[in-house]
């Protein structure tokens, strides 16, 4: 079993990946943390514990961050136009949800089960990384107790989604990103480049949720007007980002990968940019020296991920 605790900004596309998390039968979901992104903190966690409540989900909820590591950085503007004002697709939500919190603030929740399963959890985390900067600040032992880190966010090859250079979650808080691509732990980064040809049809997931339960209909319901927003993109689908990580915790094999160090850029017009020195190509000394190597998906097998992605929304 994996046991993984996801680190999220629920957030549409975050929505199907926690429902991926809950229903594969090899993943242990042992945790799931909430941080600012998609919405406030205070939205993000209030759809986290919906989802929570709607899908019988077990694990504790323990919200996170709700600004940057620097606090110094200006605010940005919820992404209304993409995840609705709600973060969930402006579907019906209750303002408050009757379910406790995790006592602990996310980076603690995330200390814990670290060092309480050594060498065992699999962070998942497809927000912004601040909770996870956060956490190895206060105990950077922890970087190697965690088996990895897998994360959506950053772009290589391809341009980014909110500036030419940049994707959301690393561009939302650049420095604690920084952290987290260079800190002594194993990161595999799942950006753009494989992400954003990994798309699904309205009409491929209106026939998963008239075949399935409860949860895909809603998880369907709150898609709607993600899938309209893409429409600039992708031609009547969505991309489902966050869900790309999840099924790289079980299914590597679908994805193509290099080696090599990552920095992200912080200020400036290329702000929140991912670059990775290969292993293979030799540069005059630089930034990206003695820092360790992490893995960098540059290919993906779309068709199997989703595939995977229903059969496992299905097996209820
Ligand atoms: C990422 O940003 C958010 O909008 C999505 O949930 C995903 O994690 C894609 O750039
Ligand atoms: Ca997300």
């Amino acid at each position: 079993m994996h046991k993984v605790i996801y680190d999220t900004d629920p957030g549409v596309d975050d929505a199907m990946a926690l429902l991926f998390l809950h229903r594969h039968p090899e993943i242990d979901l042992i945790g799931i943390t909430t941080v600012f992104g998609n919405a406030s903190v205070e939205t993000t966690t209030r759809n986290a514990l919906f989802l929570k409540r709607e899908w019988n989900i077990p694990a504790p909820v323990a919200k996170g961050a709700s600004v940057t590591i620097d606090p110094a950085r200006a605010e940005r503007e919820w992404p209304a136009m993409v995840h609705g004002e709600n973060g969930l697709g402006d579907i019906d939500v209750p303002e408050t949800i009757d379910l406790p919190l995790d006592p602990r603030p996310a980076h603690r929740f995330i200390i814990d089960t670290v060092r309480a399963n050594p060498g065992e959890i699999r962070l998942v985390a497809v927000g912004r990384m601040t909770n996870l900067a956060r956490a190895l600040k206060e105990d950077p032992e922890i970087a190697s107790l965690v088996k990895d880190v897998v994360i959506m966010g950053g772009n290589f090859y391809v341009p980014g989604n909110v500036s030419p250079v940049a994707e959301a979650n690393i561009h939302g808080d650049p420095e604690a990103a920084d952290i987290v691509m260079t800190a002594p732990w194993k990161v595999v980064v799942i950006g753009l480049d494989v992400t954003s040809i990994t798309t699904m049809s309205r009409s491929y997931l209106g026939e998963m949720a008239a075949r399935g339960d409860g949860a895909v209909k809603l998880l369907d319901a709150l898609s709607q007007s993600y899938i309209d927003f893409y429409r600039h993109a992708v031609e009547d689908g969505m991309m489902v980002h966050d869900s790309c990580a999840s099924v790289y915790v079980v299914a590597p094999e679908l994805f193509t990968t290099i080696t090599g160090a990552v920095r992200v850029v912080c200020g400036g017009i290329a702000d929140g940019q991912t670059v990775v020195k290969p292993d293979n190509r030799r540069f005059p000394p630089g930034d990206w020296d003695g820092l360790p190597s992490q893995i960098v998906a540059t290919g993906i097998e779309s068709e199997k991920v989703l595939k995977l992605i229903r059969d496992t929304l299905l097996t209820a």
